[in-house]
């Protein structure tokens, strides 16, 4: 019987990865969205390997030869939209990022994780794989998540996995908003990114790079629901957290009171958030760690030895991309970087910044 003997392929197992990634590159690149433009419309931060480029085509984890990721064999690239502080005087700079307390925060410089993103791949939950098999993403695999054209709060509801939260202190989790905070955030805002975990088993990519994809996310890593007979192969549970250190512009609050924060496509509500997936990871690493019960670090990490290898901070800060737009996107910027540049078509809309 074909039931009994999926159940015990899979068996129960928990195998939830979590890791810091450095950042690998800021600038206006986008090769899924606008591949080959240079510059695309907005400027995004990238983690992960360095065959990040205007254009990404078949396996990079073949392309790579190395990551900003703590996983060696992972040369998979994330990224997202970049955060601006806009100054009631009009000029704009871009937000740092920081990363997550229980990751390579050590200290000294060179020992600590620089900008970047926490990277999540879990089962059902944190806890268990529900007993299902989970199915590793295939080379060429690529996905996005959210859409900056998003111009309603209701919108931005809807899509439960795409959330902000107001850091009291670095360790805030919960309380989610589907848009900017409107108040100070003591340690920054946390900008949560969960893509959907249902797969159609046959496109690596679709033509609005999301109908391949189908989304149960419920959001806050909770169990998701059951995937629909159009997209039946379970993924792993792919998601972003950025630690946006808002907590630097404290004593520049606009007086009128109004929210000083932007991302760099314009949006001033946050409800355009989005996320973008190019997977990468060599050989079948992702496969072997999910077919595993191990839990973070338990997977392996500097000093603990799991079923995927890793190198250190200092190795994770020496990957880099090249610049390949040559324009200024940090320090005080009269306005935001390709402001002003013609309207350009994304997932089927409109956007001008
Ligand atoms: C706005 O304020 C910042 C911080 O004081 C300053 O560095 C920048 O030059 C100002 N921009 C303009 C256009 O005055
Ligand atoms: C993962 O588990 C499946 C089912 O037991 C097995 O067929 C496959 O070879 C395993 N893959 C790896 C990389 O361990």
């Amino acid at each position: 019987m074909k039931w009994s003997i999926l159940l015990l392929q899979a068996g129960l197992s928990e195998a939830a990865i979590r890791f810091g990634c450095s950042t690998v590159s800021i600038q206006r690149l986008d090769p899924v969205v606008q591949p080959g433009m240079i510059p695309s419309a907005h400027v995004h931060q990238i983690v992960g390997g360095n065959a990040f480029g205007p254009k990404m085509e078949g396996d990079i984890g073949e392309q790579a030869s190395c990551t900003t990721c703590v996983y060696t064999e992972d040369l998979s690239n994330y990224w997202t939209a970049v955060m601006y502080f806009r100054h009631e005087n009009g000029s704009y700079m871009r937000v740092p990022q920081y990363p997550n307390a229980q990751l390579g925060t050590l200290g000294a410089d060179d020992r600590t994780i620089k900008g970047g993103m926490t990277i999540y791949y879990t089962q059902k939950d944190f806890w268990d794989n529900g007993q299902e098999y989970i199915t590793s993403f295939p080379p060429g695999f690529r996905m996005t998540v959210g859409n900056p054209a998003t111009d309603s709060l209701d919108a931005a509801r809807s899509n439960r996995g795409l959330r902000y939260t107001c850091l009291q202190d670095i360790l805030t989790r919960g309380s989610e908003t589907a848009d900017f905070p409107t108040q100070p955030c003591p340690a920054g805002i946390m900008a949560i990114h969960h893509f959907p975990a249902c797969w159609d088993g046959k496109n690596l990519d679709s033509p609005d790079h999301q109908s391949h994809m189908y989304d149960t996310t419920l959001g806050g890593f909770r169990e998701a629901g059951p995937c629909p007979e159009s997209h039946p192969i379970r993924v792993p549970q792919l998601a972003y957290e950025t630690m946006w250190d808002t907590s630097v512009f404290r004593d520049m609050w606009p007086k009128d009171g109004s929210q000083p924060f932007v991302w760099s496509f314009g949006g001033t509500r946050g409800y355009g958030t989005h996320a973008d997936y190019a997977f990468g990871w060599k050989g079948d690493s992702l496969q072997r760690v999910m077919n595993d019960s191990c839990m973070f670090h338990r997977c392996g990490s500097p000093g603990v030895q799991g079923v995927l290898k890793t190198q250190t901070v200092e190795e994770m800060n020496a990957c880099a991309v090249k610049d390949m737009v040559m324009e200024e996107t940090e320090g005080w910027l009269d306005e935001l970087p390709g402001a002003g540049e013609a309207p350009v078509e994304m997932e089927g809309k409109w956007v001008a910044m």
